[in-house]
């Protein structure tokens, strides 16, 4: 059975592929799943460039769909057959979170899901939206729940509610789908005019581009006329942190997500007081919000923007596309 390893020194141009043996059986309360798909992450990729250090030999990439192959004794929840996706936090069901590290983070502290087959706790998978692909499925461990963490749980978003994303990845392109689906209006920041014009088709009221416009904060915020948005999807870190919160209205949520610019920075602590800004730090979600964001799913006509899949045993091709930063939405890879 294939899979995808960190080598001895970081860097995708080291991921290996091996061949490594069966894991068997399921035992009590266990599922053995053929993992079909894997999306990537920017957390993937910073794993693989050795960023987030993990052990050499580690199975690579937190998220994966496939289908139940058997199950063990005392599982209830799943059959075999059933088409399954993975959780980024599997320990975490359900209230606060119970980690603040990738300890138990598939592909970081754990082992991942570049991988023919797993067998792992029934828990440790939900179903997947029905109808859907295993790669649309695999979108949404990391991504797509981020996106609606930031929105839904947290944000509590209500119809006519301005949304600010940042960017055309995989969260923020999500977290436009989820916006539109709560009857909000969008925003968004891009760096490429192509992108801009593709967003605005997607129903974006307006776009500014953030290279060429160094204030995209204050731009933003005249085009609401005057007000600001309820919400940003703040996946640029401390390098955009300033300008999104000129784009916030008068206590505005924005969700902080993403690590593009860094992990630290000089913060406007006072137009954060000024504004009496919600700024919550996210962290993926829980099993019970994969639940409700599948159920949500099941009852909407959205589909998952995916860029392009690639084979397998490209996936070190497939990480070169990820920082081009020429993809919107997801990347995935067919096993
Ligand atoms: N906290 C969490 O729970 C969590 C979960 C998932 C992801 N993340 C983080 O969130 C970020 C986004 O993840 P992703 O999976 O959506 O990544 P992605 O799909 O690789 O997103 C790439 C896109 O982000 C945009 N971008 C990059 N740098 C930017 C900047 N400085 N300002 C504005 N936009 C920028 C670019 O869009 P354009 O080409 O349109 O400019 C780029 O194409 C990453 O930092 C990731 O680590 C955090």
């Amino acid at each position: 059975m294939k899979a995808a390893i960190l080598g001895a020194m970081p860097g995708i141009n080291h991921i290996q592929r091996v061949v490594i043996s069966d894991p068997g059986k399921p035992a009590y309360g266990e599922i053995r799943v053929r993992i079909a798909s894997n999306s990537l992450n920017f957390h993937d990729f910073n794993v693989a460039v050795g960023v987030l250090p993990a052990a050499a030999g580690r199975i690579l990439l937190s998220d994966g769909a496939g289908v139940v192959e058997e199950v063990g004794e005392g599982v209830t929840e799943f059959a075999p057959g059933d088409n399954v996706v993975s959780l980024f936090f599997p320990d975490w069901r359900e209230g606060e979170a119970t980690v603040a590290n990738f300890s138990r983070t598939p592909g970081d502290g754990i082992d991942g899901y570049a991988v023919s087959r797993v067998v792992r706790p029934a828990g440790w998978f939900t179903h997947m939206p029905k109808g859907w692909t295993h790669s649309e499925a695999a979108t949404l461990p990391t991504a797509g729940l981020t996106a609606w963490r930031a929105l839904v749980v947290n944000g509590k978003i209500k119809a006519g509610d301005d949304v600010l994303i940042l960017g055309t990845g995989g969260v923020s392109i999500f977290a436009l789908q989820f916006a539109l689906m709560a009857g909000a209006r969008v925003w968004a920041t891009t760096s490429s005019d192509e992108k801009a014009q593709w967003l605005l088709k997607k129903g974006v009221a307006g776009v500014v581009n953030y290279r060429t416009e160094p204030e995209w904060g204050k731009k933003i915020f005249d085009m609401t006329g005057g007000r600001g948005v309820d919400h940003v999807i703040e996946i640029g870190g401390p390098g955009t942190l300033s300008q999104s919160i000129a784009a916030a209205r008068i206590g505005g949520h924005i969700s902080l997500i993403g690590v593009f610019t860094g992990v630290t920075g000089d913060v406007s602590t006072g137009d954060i007081i000024a504004k009496q800004l919600k700024i919550k730090g996210v962290a993926v979600g829980n099993r019970a919000h994969q639940c409700d964001m599948i159920k949500a799913l099941n009852a909407t006509n959205i589909r998952p923007v995916i860029d392009c899949i690639f084979p397998f045993e490209e996936i070190t091709a497939a990480f070169e596309h990820q920082i081009g930063n020429r993809h919107i939405g997801k990347i995935c890879l067919e096993l």
